[in-house]
C-alpha cells in the first residue's frame, strides 16, 4: 500500500489573464474536499505564483517554438494529489526554459514570485517530461505545532 491518498485532480487552462484566479479556486474546491482547510491560503499563494509563471512562459514566443507537436503551446495545467500529509501541486506549461530562483533586489520589479514559493513550500523543483514542455512542482505541509507554553 502506498502513501498516496488521493487521485489527481487536474485542470487544464487556456493560457490567459485570468486563469490564475480559476487555478485557485479549482485548488480551494479540491483542498476542501480534502479537509484541508489549513493548506488553503498557502496553496493558493504558489498556485497564483506558479500559474502567472506559466502563463508568462507562453508569452515568450519561442514556448509555441519548444513545443513538442503533440502538446498544446495554448494550454497550461494543473494538479494535485497528497502525499501522507504534504500535498504536491503541480503546474505544467509548454516552455523548455527551466524557472530561475532569483535574489531581486529592493526596487527589482518582478523576481519575487519564486521567492514566495521558496519561502512557503517545503520543497519544490522542475523537471521536463519526455512529452514535452515542463512541470514546476512543489510540496505543501502543514507547519509543526509549536509546543504549548511551559511544555518545552
Ligand atoms: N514556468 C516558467 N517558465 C520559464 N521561466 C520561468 C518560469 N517560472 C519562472 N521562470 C523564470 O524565473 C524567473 C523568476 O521567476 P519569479 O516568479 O521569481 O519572478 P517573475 O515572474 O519574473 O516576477 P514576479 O513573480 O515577482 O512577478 C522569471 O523571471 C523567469 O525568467
Ligand atoms: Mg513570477
Amino acid at each position: 500500500m502506498t502513501d498516496v491518498t488521493t487521485g489527481k485532480h487536474h485542470l487544464e487552462l487556456s493560457v490567459f489573464p485570468t486563469s490564475p484566479y480559476y487555478a485557485r479556486v479549482h485548488v480551494q474546491r479540491v483542498l476542501e474536499g480534502w479537509r484541508r482547510d489549513d493548506l488553503i491560503e498557502t496553496a493558493q499563494l504558489v498556485t497564483s505564483e506558479l500559474v502567472s509563471n506559466a502563463i508568462k512562459a507562453h508569452a515568450s514566443s519561442s514556448a509555441v517554438t519548444e513545443a513538442a507537436a503533440h502538446v498544446s503551446p495554448e494550454h497550461i495545467w494543473i494538479d494535485l494529489y497528497s502525499v501522507g500529509e504534504e500535498i504536491v501541486l503541480r503546474v505544467w506549461d509548454a516552455s523548455r526554459t527551466p524557472p530561475l530562483l532569483r535574489v531581486p533586489d529592493l526596487d527589482d520589479e518582478g523576481g519575487r514570485g519564486l521567492c514566495l514559493v521558496d519561502l512557503l513550500a517545503r520543497n519544490w523543483g522542475y523537471h521536463r517530461p519526455a512529452s514535452g514542455g515542463k512541470i514546476v512542482w512543489c510540496t505543501l505541509a502543514a507547519p509543526p505545532a509549536l509546543p504549548e507554553e511551559g511544555t518545552a
